[in-house]
């Protein structure tokens, strides 16, 4: 790989760099240097300057996903962790949070020591939450010190908040001197088992008012406070009530962090309406009011909530298609994250920069300081971590090739902008997009080989 991009704009949240008309050299997996005009030489240019009217190519460090499914063991109908992998890339992430909830789950650090060998074929780095408690339950809490030792950067018991208030106090506690945040699922299953009595697994349960999520978030910012150190993640925030939450706790200097996923953000509309098989739109937290809706972008544009995350849920066909009561909730989530967030998420135009800085800096911040997770950053003369995407692009979602093992997505066969041509991790090519990146094969066989 030695070529010059030129005419791309690049933005480095962390260096408060947002500069247009851009040159950037490429060669063996490094940026060699970007600069307005670089004389090519001999060096091969990829011309991607805009026509006019059209916005440029951005090219910006790799993102961050703080949540994907990944479901390997015990799911691998549905993804594994090199197709989750592959899956991360095509949407332009570099760095991915495997949860924990798998069959069985990462509950011990005999099993995080194995998810992180599983990780290690991936073409982004997958990196590995372990459990809040044994099996998810919330009767035991997991061993903390030696799932970090294990080299779990994160605990989670994700798809389930089962952990009564003083086993997270516990395990907050432990994790915040293992240097880990805790993330929580915030949805008060006793509310949703009252509200359900026909009964039924808890995940699956449909009726989810948002006071659930209100008093989970209360409860868990209690544990905190009970706990007296530690960081707290909330996960997937989905009503106004809870960004209310939030917001005056994070002004009273509580240690509380928060995502958003781009289906919360966008509600899926226009696909809201109408799927096949209804199923398609069933996730937990269920998407909202269009009120809440609109507070979640306003808390992600001022910064109240801190990152984009997917909740990246993988289903296999056959749990997607039966009746609403039994059908798994989630859906995918990596590959139509940034256009989703463009196209119907309230993240387009001037928005662009913040949105890039809530998929980099943002996740790293929740996850850097025991984590050692190196800053996501534009590095000149190393090798490169970043995603080259053009905002405008508009695709049909499922169209031409995708790289989940699943289909569970409601925006399946929707037109959206916003299309990655290039996604770098650690100095080698994990994804391109030949239709849209001109780039000579010449060129791509040097890069891979
Ligand atoms: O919809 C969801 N699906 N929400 C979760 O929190 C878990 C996820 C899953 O594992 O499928």
């Amino acid at each position: 790989m030695n070529c010059i991009l030129r005419g791309v704009r690049v933005i480095d949240p962390a260096a408060g760099m947002d500069a247009v008309g851009q040159d950037v050299w490429l060669s063996e997996g490094r940026i060699i240097a970007v600069y307005p005009s670089i004389d090519e030489g001999t060096v091969t240019v990829v011309d991607l300057t805009p026509a006019p009217g059209h916005p440029p190519c951005i090219l910006a460090p790799g993102f961050i996903d703080l949540h994907a499914h990944l479901r390997e063991p015990g799911g691998e109908r549905a993804e594994t962790v090199l197709s989750g992998a592959r899956a991360a890339a095509a949407g332009g992430f570099t760095q991915v949070l495997a949860m924990a909830n798998t069959e069985p789950p990462i509950d011990t650090p005999i099993r995080v020591a194995e998810a992180r060998s599983r990780a290690a074929g991936a073409v982004v780095e997958v990196m590995t939450a372990a459990a809040v408690s044994r099996d998810l339950a919330g009767h035991v809490p997991v061993d903390v010190a030696g799932c970090a030792a294990a080299g779990a950067v994160a605990f989670t018991d994700d798809g389930r908040n089962a952990a009564p208030p003083e086993l997270l106090s516990d395990v907050l506690r432990r994790a915040h001197d293992a240097g880990r945040p805790v993330l929580v699922h915030p949805e008060d299953e006793r509310t949703i088992a009252e509200r359900n009595r026909s009964g039924g697994p808890w995940a699956l349960s449909l009726d989810r008012p948002a006071e659930a999520e209100a008093t989970a978030v209360r409860s868990a910012l209690e544990a905190l406070a009970q706990a007296g150190r530690g960081h707290l993640h909330l996960q997937h925030l989905s009503t106004a009530a809870s960004v209310d939450l939030v917001r005056r706790a994070r002004e009273d200097g509580v240690a509380v962090t928060a995502e958003v996923t781009p289906h919360h953000l966008a509600m899926w509309s226009p696909a809201a309406q109408a799927t096949d098989p209804p199923a398609l739109l069933k996730v937990n937290p269920p998407l909202r009011t269009e009120n809440d809706r609109i507070a979640l972008i306003q808390a992600l544009r001022d910064g109240v909530i801190d990152a984009v995350a997917t909740d990246h849920a993988p289903h296999h066909v056959d749990h997607k298609c039966g009746d609403l009561a039994s059908a798994a909730p989630g859906m995918t989530g990596l590959e139509t994250a940034l256009a989703t967030c463009i196209t119907l998420g309230g993240m387009s135009g001037d928005w662009i920069p913040v949105l890039l800085e809530r998929l980099t800096l943002g996740p790293h911040r929740v996850l850097a300081p025991g984590a050692d997770l190196r800053q996501p950053r534009l590095r000149v003369g190393e090798s490169a971590t970043c995603v080259l995407f053009d905002p405008a692009a508009p695709w049909t979602v499922g169209e031409g090739h995708t790289h989940s093992r699943s289909r569970n997505n409601p925006l399946w066969g929707s037109r959206l902008n916003g299309r990655v041509l290039l996604t770098i991790a650690d100095g080698v090519v994990a994804h391109h997009d030949p239709a849209l990146l001109p780039w000579p094969s010449t060129l791509m066989e040097a890069a891979s080989g």
